[in-house]
């Protein structure tokens, strides 16, 4: 058998692009094509499956190549696999004949001796080479005897992040033959349910496109899978050769409801964050460009072209600057300046005057930057809830000035100290970019590479819309003490919108039976805080009663992460750090089976059952359809006291006068779309109003109709603050800038002394410092009730920081007020009894009724007594309850 030759092949991620010669089968070079079907050379590819299972943004990727040599000789079959470089590959298989030979996971200095010893041996070994922009090269080949099958099965597994609103999935195809049974198969699994999928291909016609993909999404499951037949996989109509040639994506993204999702599975768990909504934080931008002579011709005219459309882009609150470094440093302006249209059209008159000239000086143009940024912060040049970020491009080594990438790493370090990120972008090949990625790294941002293609401009354009809205800064995921081990990085200077976060770890008391975390961060306007809880043995037992693809996903995704910012960190690090990094990374790299920079992948043959026995079990297969409880929130929220004005239900007005331990209620009735002003005080500028709703019967009968409050808005005129809650969602608008939040939140938003507190489908607290609280309940029924719908109620909390002129039909009863009862007797509903109220200079004829509060319990309330005043309120409220209607809500 062909394989007997060699006792060891070892597939390797060599850094660089080391090439090794190949043994090439000499009758390679006749290439003529067979008279049989999709056999190119005496070798028939026969099947190749890519079976793709993500479960909770984790891909894991199985490539299954089959082929049998039908030559009448030993043949080589090669075997390449372009995978994403971020992936790890965990597995690869090979089988011929029958006989499987297993790969095994090896430290890559131990992996590194077997190969040279299998090489001196004149043998042959696979290697993974550098190419391409996302993707880099497994290849594999092996020798095959005459009417041998052989079989390749590799296996790789990634973190899919999210960029731009939703996660990619590369796949490289390039069978290069036709291939009888080609086929793609991508299972999608997401707790949080899916919102968008698609798939589509460089490489082929909208026709075969439309007859050999199939996509299709529904609730946490989602499917894609292309199968080309034989016929639409050729060039041409009889043509032999595969069309199949180039990048076939998957995009897709997860349902937003909830700015959070935390997933819990045999103590490990994992915690997404992606808010939405929310306005974007203002920037202060400084552009250090490289204009040295290398950037000449093209590269200069394509970063010009970039930085034209991102100044179309900059949104007016915006500050910037352009710093140009050749052998010297010149800046557009000499401070930052803000975004207007007037300094937008004089940057884009500089732009297009730039000229290249000169040596590369790094180091002076980014100090020039940070030094810039920093001083516009302490000079207050820039508005104080902004952030700063500097973005640096060059393409080629320092070379003047300070070069040593050291002593700049060190300088930039300690310029920025911590204060904003750093991005750099490497134009081209020609020059050190891992020092541009260990600078961006250490100093919060990250590098990337702009390669040198007619879309130059458009991957420089596509890098800052990454950056350009970030919605949150400072942001801080915590969880209690002593619950947590072995956290991922869990703080994060941004977040940008379109991105995620996302934070994994492991819990130290696994029968731990309430999770809780907190997200706090700084917002465009406010503070916001938003607080996830989630019962753990209700979500276990809900996962593990799904019978997962990869039970431990969140286990793996974990290590994956954990491995990943190890390795981040370790290029930083020196001396023991640095010893100390690469052994953890080592050590979870080797428990996990991920092939990293730190080991290797050894096929070893069957004989050495040691190590196929050491390897771990795969779990079972096939995509559970599991429902993941969305996640069991705790109460979190009890108001004080019982609240002394409000209205809610069929909207019942409800006045509580403590020195006379009774309440008074009322009843609007009004035409749907009515907004009535609950309050209104001149001096402290709050303003509340609501509007009616009807149930689903028949609303122009207003003897039978129920009305509800629908839509309230709160406003603060001096404060310029409003805040729109209808049963869907909640708007909050500081000036023009607005943030919106479901009910689905639970989050806390503070700024100077107010402070709005979302409770999951509950309630919203909102509080004006000391002295002003309000609680808006949601009622919330079954949506395809055939008479109720959703409402709202609202409570005042605390009402006494506000003046004695406040109107308004709850407004005008919080200043003290008094009235009497007396005669009373039965009235024709025997348990309503009647009686004489003597309020405001009139007397009213009241009935004993009783209404409830939901300010606590909003499922079955609390039963309040009160006498109810007939006839809209009449003569209880001031005026009459038309006098409260009001054209719009604000
Ligand atoms: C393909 O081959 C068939 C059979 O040899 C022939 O009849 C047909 O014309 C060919 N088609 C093209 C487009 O060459
Ligand atoms: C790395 O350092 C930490 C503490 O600094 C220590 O707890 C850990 O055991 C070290 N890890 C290794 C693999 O040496
Ligand atoms: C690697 O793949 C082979 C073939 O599918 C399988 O038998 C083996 O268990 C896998 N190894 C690991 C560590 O998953
Ligand atoms: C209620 O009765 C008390 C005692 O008779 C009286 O002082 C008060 O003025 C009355 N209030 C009103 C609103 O009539």
């Amino acid at each position: 058998m062909a394989s007997a030759w060699w006792p060891c092949l070892i597939l390797a991620l060599l850094s660089g692009s080391v090439a090794f010669g190949f043994p090439r089968s000499p009758s390679r070079l006749l290439e003529k094509r067979s008279l049989l079907e999709g056999v190119v050379d005496g070798i028939e590819v026969y099947s190749t499956k890519i079976s793709c299972k993500v479960t909770s943004r984790f891909a894991h990727n199985v490539v299954t190549t089959r082929a049998v040599n039908r030559a009448d000789a030993a043949k080589e079959v090669s075997f390449d696999v372009e995978l994403p470089k971020t992936a790890f590959i965990t597995n690869f298989t090979l089988t011929i004949d029958g006989v499987t030979y297993p790969g095994n996971v090896k430290e890559k200095e131990v992996a590194k001796k077997q190969y040279e010893k299998a090489v001196s041996q004149g043998q042959t070994a696979g290697l993974v080479k550098a190419s391409g922009r996302k993707l880099e090269k497994f290849t594999v080949s092996v020798n095959v005897a005459a009417g041998s099958k052989v079989t390749f099965e590799l296996t790789y597994e990634e973190l899919l992040k999210r960029h731009k609103g939703k996660y990619e999935m590369y796949l490289k195809i390039q069978p290069k033959q036709l291939v009888k049974h080609f086929e793609i198969e991508a299972d999608i699994f997401e707790p949080q349910g899916i919102s968008t999928l698609d798939a589509e291909a460089s490489f082929i016609t909208n026709d075969v496109l439309n007859s050999a993909l199939t996509k299709s999404f529904s609730g946490k499951k989602g499917r894609v899978s292309f199968k080309p037949s034989l016929d639409q996989q050729r060039s041409c109509p009889n043509c032999t050769d595969s069309l199949l040639k180039g990048d076939f994506i998957i995009t897709y993204d997860v349902n937003r409801a909830s700015p959070a999702n935390v997933q819990i599975v045999n103590g490990y768990f994992v915690h997404f964050f992606a808010p939405q909504g929310l306005p974007v934080v203002p920037k202060s931008v400084v552009f250090v460009i490289d204009v040295s002579g290398s950037m000449h011709g093209r590269k200069l005219d394509q970063t010009k072209d970039a930085l034209l459309k991102i100044l179309e882009d900059m949104k007016q609150e915006d500050y910037l600057n352009f710093i140009l470094f050749s052998g010297d440093v010149t800046t557009w302006k000499d401070n930052l300046v803000q975004a207007t249209p007037e300094n937008i059209q004089e940057a884009r008159t500089f732009v297009n005057s730039i000229r290249d000239q000169g040596m590369t000086n790094i180091n002076d143009g980014l100090l020039r930057g940070i030094n810039m940024l920093k001083k516009a912060r302490e000079e207050n040049i820039v508005p104080e809830r902004s952030t700063s970020i500097v973005i640096m491009l060059t393409d080629g080594d320092a070379n003047v000035g300070e070069s040593r990438p050291e002593k700049i790493q060190e300088n930039v370090k300690n310029a920025i100290g911590g204060r904003f990120p750093l991005y750099n972008l490497g134009f081209g090949h020609n020059l050190n970019y891992n020092f541009l990625d260990s600078m961006a790294l250490e100093n919060n941002g990250f590098a990337r590479r702009i390669y040198e293609d007619s879309d130059a401009n458009l991957q420089l354009q596509g890098f800052y819309e990454e950056v350009a809205n970030p919605l949150m800064t400072g942001v801080e995921v915590k969880y209690p003490e002593n619950a947590i081990l072995d956290l991922t990085q869990n703080t994060y200077p941004h977040y940008y919108d379109g991105s995620e976060i996302v934070v994994a770890g492991r819990l130290v008391d696994e029968d731990m039976n309430n999770f809780k975390a907190n997200v706090a961060g700084h917002g465009a306007i406010n503070d916001l805080t938003f607080t996830e809880e989630v019962d753990v043995k209700e979500m276990e037992k809900a996962l593990q009663e799904q019978d997962y693809i990869f039970g431990n996903y969140i286990e793996r995704l974990w290590a994956y992460l954990t491995i990943e910012q190890l390795l981040g960190k370790r290029k930083n690090a020196h001396g023991d750090e640095k010893e100390n990094l690469t052994a953890q990374a080592l050590d979870l790299s080797l428990k996990y089976h991920f092939v990293t920079p730190l080991t290797s992948m050894v096929v070893t043959k069957p004989e050495d059952h040691e190590n196929k026995m050491a390897l771990a079990n795969k779990p079972g297969e096939g995509l559970a359809d599991a429902v993941i409880p969305s996640t069991a929130y705790l109460n979190s929220y009890n108001p004080p006291s019982p609240p002394s004005y409000y209205v809610d239900g069929d909207p019942h007005f409800i006045i509580n006068v403590p020195e006379k331990d009774d309440a008074i209620c009322f009843n609007i009735d009004e035409d749907p779309g009515t907004v009535l002003r609950l309050i209104q005080d001149p001096i402290t500028g709050f303003t509340v109003n609501g509007q009616i709703i009807s149930d689903k019967r028949d609303s122009s009968n207003s003897e039978t109709r129920k009305t509800y409050f629908g839509k309230l808005g709160i406003a603060n005129a001096q404060m310029d603050f409003r805040i729109e809650v209808t049963p869907e969602k909640i708007t909050l608008w500081n000036g023009a800038a607005q943030s919106t939040f479901s009910w689905l939140d639970t989050v806390t938003v503070t700024q100077n002394g107010l402070s709005v507190m979302i409770n999951r489908k509950k309630n919203m607290v909102v509080s004006f410092g000391d002295g002003v609280t309000f609680v808006v309940v949601l009622h919330q029924v079954w949506k395809k009730h055939p008479v109720h719908i959703d409402f709202l109620g609202f409570y005042v909390v605390d009402s006494h920081r506000m003046s004695a002129q406040t109107h308004g039909l709850l407004g005008q009863f919080f200043h003290p007020f008094d009235f009497n009862v007396s005669d009373i007797h039965s009235g024709s509903d025997p348990t309503k009894p009647q009686a004489t109220m003597v309020v405001k200079n009139h007397q009213l004829t009241v009935t004993r009724g009783s209404q409830k509060d939901y300010s606590k319990d909003v499922r079955d309330g609390t039963k309040v007594s009160c006498w109810f005043v007939h006839n809209n309120g009449q003569g209880l409220i001031d005026g009459v309850h038309s006098d409260y209607i009001v054209p719009d809500l604000f």
